[in-house]
């Protein structure tokens, strides 16, 4: 079993288990030099062979426990029929929605549109190491609606009251499900969901939007045996409502949480990063004494070495390098 598995399902505390967040990215110059020649982001994530190979990137330069795959969350609203594009310094712009488009989608299509990726994802398992996880994603329903509708850049973050918005959260959550199934039958064997916009719905409406939807898939991924970490970004203390409702294998803590706080609050589930990924931007001095804080708090909870939130372009490789040789050593 991976270390990762170990921590998730057993809750072993007597090893150590470090993945991060966009691993696979634009701060690594191997990625960049691949992202050159392929200027089509969305394209690049449906070639299976350069997307196992960036997932390896990382692999190969450090000393890490498990892969992620090298996708987006957005190739689920655009294999549901909505064009998304990446436009350099706005990030990614999808086409406007349409209801008689979404209404028809159907299983198999959708299946057959991700098929690259299942492939990279079955590409990859062979080449990585039985000891290491390979880690699938989903973006969460909410998360997913906010970029399907645009809610972000439009500033109109009210008006999600779209009239058949259950009915749409309810048919994503479907579609999100087949993706994780689809995702494990490849040989990934952890799944994450990115609720990167959680943070949005005000209190009175994250049960709906937020723990509700999530919780639909923890149960399909519990029902599948299929570990599953949730990443509710931005809630603060409404984690330990999240945790109590969805109950996850896995919460990932975001920076604005105190680890001290999570540590005596979220029970029975193991916790992954918080660290702040602007930390790496900063002294080796300043990384270590963050790291040093985690690692001291997590030492006898089952805990995942991670961030608080992706990593950033401009970290630099060797201080990550530096990082992980310093949680490796850490007791
Ligand atoms: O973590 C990994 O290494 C695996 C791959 C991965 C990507 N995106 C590749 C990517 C994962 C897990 C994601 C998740 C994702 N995508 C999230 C959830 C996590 C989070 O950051 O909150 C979200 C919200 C997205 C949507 C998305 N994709 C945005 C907003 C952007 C543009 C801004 C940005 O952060 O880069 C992307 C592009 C993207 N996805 C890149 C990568 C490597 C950069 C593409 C480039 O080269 O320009």
């Amino acid at each position: 079993m991976s270390t990762l598995k170990r921590i998730l399902v057993r809750k072993d505390t007597s090893c150590k288990s470090i993945w991060f967040m966009r691993q696979a990215g634009r701060y690594l110059p191997e990625f960049r030099k691949i992202r050159k020649k392929n200027r089509n982001f969305i394209d690049l994530c449906f070639n299976s062979k350069l997307s196992s190979r960036i997932t390896l990137q990382p692999i190969k330069r450090f000393d890490l426990d498990s892969a992620i795959i090298f996708s987006d969350i957005l190739i689920v609203p655009h294999a549901l029929g909505q064009n998304v594009k990446f436009l350099k310094n706005k990030g990614p712009v999808l086409s406007e929605f349409n209801y008689d488009i979404f209404k028809k989608n159907k299983r198999k299509e959708f299946t057959k549109k991700l098929l690259p990726v299942y492939k990279a994802i079955k590409t990859t398992r062979k080449k990585l190491n039985k000891k290491k996880s390979l880690i699938s994603f989903v973006g969460a329903p909410w998360t997913l609606y906010v970029y399907m509708f645009g809610l972000k850049n439009k500033g109109k973050i009210n008006n999600y009251k779209f009239k058949k918005k259950n009915e749409i959260i309810s048919k994503i959550t479907d579609y999100l499900c087949l993706h994780i199934s689809n995702q494990m039958k490849a040989g990934a064997d952890v799944v994450q969901i990115f609720d990167s916009w959680a943070g949005l719905i005000p209190n009175k409406h994250l049960k709906q939007y937020c723990y509700i939807p999530n919780r639909r898939i923890v149960a399909f991924c519990k029902k599948k045996k299929m570990p599953v970490i949730c990443f509710p970004k931005g809630i603060k203390k409404r984690y330990l409502d999240f945790n109590e409702f969805v109950k996850p294998d896995g919460l990932n803590i975001d920076y604005e949480i105190d680890p001290k706080w999570a540590k005596k609050n979220l029970r029975n589930t193991s916790i992954q990063g918080g660290m702040d990924p602007k930390v790496l931007l900063g002294s080796k001095k300043r990384i270590l004494k963050e790291a040093k804080r985690y690692m001291d708090v997590f030492k006898n909870v089952p805990y995942i070495f991670n961030l608080g939130h992706g990593l950033l372009p401009k970290t630099r490789p060797e201080k990550l390098d530096m990082l992980i040789k310093f949680i490796r050593e850490h007791k």
